[in-house]
Formats: C-alpha cells, structure tokens, sequence
C-alpha cells in the first residue's frame, strides 16, 4: 500500500546514533522538536513515540476527564476517538461534509448548540447514563473538539475555532495525516489550541513510529513534557513524580530519523504531489470514479494516502477483491468508528446514524500510494481499476 522514502543519509542518521551511547533522551529529540516549530512557528513542540500517545497528552492536557463531552468525528482513524476514551471522556460524533471526508462545521455548530441531540443514546451501562445519574440538572457543554485532518486535507479550522470560541471548548486538531498541507495559507496543526502529528512508516515523514504536538501554551507543553517522561516535572528528580505519567518519550535514532526527513520535507511532499497528480489525469477519466475533492481554502494539501470512491452501481468491494488477486494492495477507507465493535458495545451507536461516513466508508478504496512510487506503477494501479469495472460493470 505504501512504502517509506529513504535515503542513504536518513539510514546514516539512525547509524550516528547507535554509534554513541545516548538512546534515549539526547540531543536529537529537542532538535526533531525544532524543526516543528520552524516549519509552523509554534512555540512548544513536544516528541513523543507515537500519535496517538500525543492525541493522549492533549487530552490531558486539557483537562478531559470522565464525563466530559468532547465533539469528534466518526470518519478518522481509531485512534482520534480512543485517545478520548483513555480518560473515559464522552466522543460526540457529528457527521461529515461528504466532498471531502472532513467534519462537517454546520453540524459541530448544532451540536454546540444542542448537544442532548448529539449524545450516544444507548448502552444502559454507558458512561452516558452513568453521567447523566450524576449530573442531574447539569447544562450539557462540550469540553473540546477534536477535527480531524483527513487523508492530508485540513479541516474547516475556522469555521470550527468560531464555534469553540463561542462555546468556550478546546481545539486538538489532529493532523497525524496532514504534515505540511496549509489551510488559507497557515500549517495544518497550527490551527487550534494544540496540533498533533504522526509518523509511522506510511505518513509523509516517518520515524518508525513517532509523534509530535504543537502548542503555544507554555504550561500545557510543561504538562505534556512531564506526562510523557513518567510524570516528572520540571525540577523532579529521576525518581519524583508529580503527575501520573506515562513513558511516551521517543527514542533518539527515531528523533534523528525524523529530523533528517524533516530536512527533506518539500521534497517528499512534492513527490507525492506528482504521483497524486498523475492519478488524477487517469483516474478522473474512468466513469464511476470520483477522485479526491480538494476545497478552496486548502491552500496546499499534503497527499497521505490516495483513496477513491466508486460510483454506487460499482460492487466496491468485488473489485477490491479482483485487484488484489492481481497483486495491487487496496483497502476499503474508514471503515467508520461509531461501527466498530467496541463502539457499538459500550455507545450503542448503530447503522445510520451517520449516513455521509457510512456512505464514504462504503464507496471509497484506498490504493498504493507513497512518494516512491513510479508513473508506471501507477498507470499499472490504473490500467487494473479501469479493466476490473469494465468486467464488472460491463
Ligand atoms: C487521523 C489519525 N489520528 C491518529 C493517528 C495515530 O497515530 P499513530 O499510529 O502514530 O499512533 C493516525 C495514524 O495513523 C491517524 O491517521
């Protein structure tokens, strides 16, 4: 499906380090750290060992606790809505705009608004009824919000920052998919009150596995920097705790992996680029296939992964059978997450309650896609998607 982009001098960078014997806890985590705030000019930028360990210390860092109604979206990978049930938070899904997979803004205004309309409804042992039991009398208002950057296309940040700032709840812009895409000319995780990115081997930079988040706000990033060192604040000694803490540090050959691609970073959003564009010109041209819609005020978007959606009268999932048989690797893209086992058992959530995710869910396909792939790989994916519709469909 993906394939990570390195060079020689992005191996030489993790060799430096095993090379010395500082593995954890060195210099190139508050360089890797740097770099982001370079690139976004936030003032914190905090490294951890993954994004959903940087989802989790904004949460925290944000005061979400048990019972507390954060608004999210149901179409994003698991790991957004987890980081909030960690802390026993309440997700509230809204539905999505159905161009672009993103949250819709109309929605989270409304939700605001009427959050008792917005709640999961069932699950006598839910966390809701147990809030409820608890809070009789209580007005219902969202704690934060938690948009999702999906597939490297920034949300709707200001339409989503004007409704927090009426209702008073935090922003966690999750842009663990969206490295470098800009919104109305400002970097994607830049947007709210903190910004999370992620690194695993598929994501536009990688370091293995790895994350990071942005914040302006002095005392959160003190809060974070000692969550994710086992609680230790600043001033603990190695064997002080002041928080519950957690050991999400990164460790020093993914810091200098990571801080070797970020010196590469146009350089691997620009290939991906191309090969999205060449996409474009091919697809676009197959009937029955939509390819990703990019808004206006995405200034630039940064290609995570390339994912389509078949027109309803194509058996999405037949094809995705045939051209695996014929080795080019495609994932149905999301599978939503009110739908998932462990969503439906403790919320309660069922089929139809979000009709745009579970239309997406439905017809899109994620195929290969990475900044190494050749224009010949792709017309190969092409030629197989056009020839296996024209079976199919006839
Ligand atoms: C939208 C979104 N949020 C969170 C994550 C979690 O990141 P990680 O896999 O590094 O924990 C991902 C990663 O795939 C993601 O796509």
């Amino acid at each position: 499906m993906s394939s990570p982009d390195l060079t020689d001098a992005d191996r030489q960078a993790v060799i430096d380090v095993i090379n010395t014997p500082i593995l954890s806890m060195g210099k190139y985590t508050p360089a890797f750290e740097k770099s982001f705030c370079d690139l976004t000019g936030a003032k914190h930028a905090i490294a951890v060992n993954s994004g959903t360990a940087a989802l989790h210390l904004c949460v925290r860092a944000a005061g979400i606790g048990a019972g507390d109604i954060v608004i999210t979206t149901p179409f994003s990978f698991v790991a957004s809505t987890n980081a909030l049930l960690f802390e026993n938070a309440i997700p509230v899904f809204v539905d999505i705009d159905p161009r672009t997979g993103n949250i819709n803004p109309e929605l989270v205004a409304d939700a605001a608004k009427n959050i008792e309309k917005y709640l999961p409804r069932r699950g006598a042992e839910s966390d809701v009824s147990r809030h409820r039991k608890s809070n009789v009398g209580r007005r219902w208002t969202p704690k934060a919000i938690v948009p999702v950057d999906v597939f490297g296309q920034p949300a709707d940040m200001d339409a989503i920052n004007a409704v927090a700032k009426e209702y008073g709840f935090t922003v966690i812009e999750d842009s663990c998919e969206a490295l470098g895409a800009t919104f109305k000319g400002r970097q994607a995780g830049r947007l709210g009150d903190f910004g999370v990115f992620a690194f695993y081997p598929n994501k536009q930079i990688t370091t293995g596995e790895g994350g990071v988040i942005i914040t302006d706000d002095d005392k959160a990033a003190d809060m974070m920097r000692a969550l994710r060192n086992q609680g230790r604040a600043p001033g603990d000694t190695w064997l002080q705790h002041t928080h519950l803490g957690y050991n999400y540090r990164i460790d020093e050959m993914s810091a200098a992996l990571g801080v070797s691609q970020m010196s590469r970073l146009e350089e691997l959003l620009s290939k991906r680029e191309q090969v999205a564009a060449w996409y474009e010109a091919r697809l676009s041209e197959i009937p029955g296939v939509e390819v990703p819609f990019v808004e206006s005020f995405t200034t630039r978007m940064s290609w995570f992964v390339y994912v389509i959606r078949f027109d309803k009268k194509i058996n999405r999932d037949e094809i995705a059978k045939r051209l695996q048989s014929r080795g080019v690797p495609v994932r149905p893209y999301f599978l939503p997450i009110h739908l998932q086992p462990y969503m439906v058992e403790r919320f309660g959530w069922c089929e139809d309650d979000f009709p745009v995710t579970e239309d997406l869910g439905r017809r899109g396909l994620a195929i290969p896609f990475s900044g190494v792939m050749t224009e010949e790989q792709v017309d190969y994916v092409c030629t197989a998607i056009r020839e296996e519709i024209k079976s199919t469909v006839g």
